[in-house]
């Protein structure tokens, strides 16, 4: 079975993603980690985001970036890893290693922008993850103050606002909720609550097409 969980900034759509794969035991790729591996890779030697062909260049550069390198998560990289996902060659050069993924034996839950239309329109449950801008601002507020980092409420607002703007008026591949996708708006809801949520609604996708 393939899931597509996909959603704004902050929404949580991550956690539910990583909750869904130990829970039905599949593979997850956080398919947002690729896009700031090539952010972080154009950074680091230099590039342009203003260009895509050094965009693309920075593609082929991704394996020497490590999964777990702290600087992948930070605003910055978020921030550029959002201009460089509307060129539609970076998209492209993406596309199939994540196909591949959600087409393995037994499946797997991906997480992004555009699995559910994209990546695996055949996807057999797909979750469109939301909160309203000031909520997912205040998680993100929370999160970054955590790691020490010093950061405005307003400003991470401003560019969680940005960042929608961005991401569902690109043409390529914008952010969108898939027709047959469910929505699950996580707004006022737990972690525990919305990870329950998301099995429930794995669940009666898989009754309804017979798999359970
Ligand atoms: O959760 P957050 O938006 O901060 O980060 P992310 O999911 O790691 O995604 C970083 C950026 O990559 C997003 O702003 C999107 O523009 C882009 N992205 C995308 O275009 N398509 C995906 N499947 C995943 C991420």
């Amino acid at each position: 079975m393939v899931i597509a969980v996909d959603g704004p900034a902050a929404s949580g759509k991550g956690t539910i993603a990583k909750a869904l794969a130990r829970h039905y035991d599949l593979p997850h790729m956080d398919t947002g980690l690729l896009y700031r591996a090539v952010a972080l890779s154009l950074w680091r030697f230099g590039g342009n985001a203003g260009n895509p062909f050094e965009a693309v260049r920075a593609v082929e550069e991704i394996g020497n970036i490590d999964p777990e390198d702290e600087e992948l998560r930070s605003e910055t990289v978020g921030e550029l890893a959002s201009r460089v996902s509307a060129y539609p060659a970076v998209r492209k050069a993406l596309l199939e290693r994540q196909r591949a993924f959600a087409a393995q034996d037994g499946g797997a839950v991906l997480d992004g922008r555009d699995i559910g239309t994209v990546i695996a329109p055949q996807a057999g449950a797909k979750i469109f993850v939301t909160a309203s801008p000031e909520i997912r601002a205040e998680r993100r507020h929370k999160e970054i103050t955590a790691r020490g980092v010093n950061a405005h409420y307003d400003e991470v607002l401003a560019d969680i606002r940005a960042r929608d703007k961005r991401d569902a008026s690109r043409d390529a591949a914008p952010l969108v909720r898939a027709e047959d996708a469910d929505l699950l708006d996580t707004s006022n809801l737990s972690i525990d609550a919305a990870v329950q949520r998301a099995i429930e609604l794995v669940e009666a996708r898989l009754q309804a097409s017979g798999l359970k």
